[in-house]
């Protein structure tokens, strides 16, 4: 897991889908952040991504770096403890300009579980689970 943590902050950016009805969304995010051993993600509420992962918490990520793709499919479980706000919130201070912890708007996810998978052109892919 901690690889993939690795992976997401050298990439900067990894996109996210998630599930709209019938309909897959994605887009770009860039939080990614170890907390208590689990892999966590920021948005705020008010954003679509929020309300389509509440409604249906199965999502993917993909990043790419270095002639390797990293692909997380998984679950994300709402943390709703502010000390898990927090913490997201000191790993990217540049956020502290548009959220804080108690603003009602900031949440924060974990990944739960999840399939981690490291491919490339040039070798077989790794599987990884947490
Ligand atoms: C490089 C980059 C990183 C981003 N990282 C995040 C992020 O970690 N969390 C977030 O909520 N939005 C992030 N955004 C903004 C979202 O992509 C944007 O709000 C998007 O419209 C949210 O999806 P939605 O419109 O389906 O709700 C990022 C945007 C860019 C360009």
């Amino acid at each position: 897991m901690e690889r993939c943590v690795a992976f997401l902050k050298e990439a900067d950016v990894y996109y996210l889908a998630t599930v709209d009805g019938d309909q897959p969304r994605v887009r770009p995010f860039g939080t990614a952040n170890v907390f208590e051993g689990k892999l966590y993600i920021q948005t705020g509420k008010v954003k679509d991504v929020s309300k389509q992962i509440h409604n249906n918490p199965k999502v993917e990520i993909c990043a790419f770096k270095d002639g390797q793709w990293l692909r997380i499919a998984g679950e994300l479980a709402e943390d709703e403890r502010r000390e898990a706000r927090q913490a997201m919130l000191d790993a990217y201070p540049s956020l502290q300009n548009m959220y804080s912890a108690d603003d009602g708007n900031t949440e924060v996810f974990y990944f739960k579980n999840a399939t981690a998978t490291f491919s490339s052109f040039t070798a077989a892919p790794e599987v990884v689970t947490f």
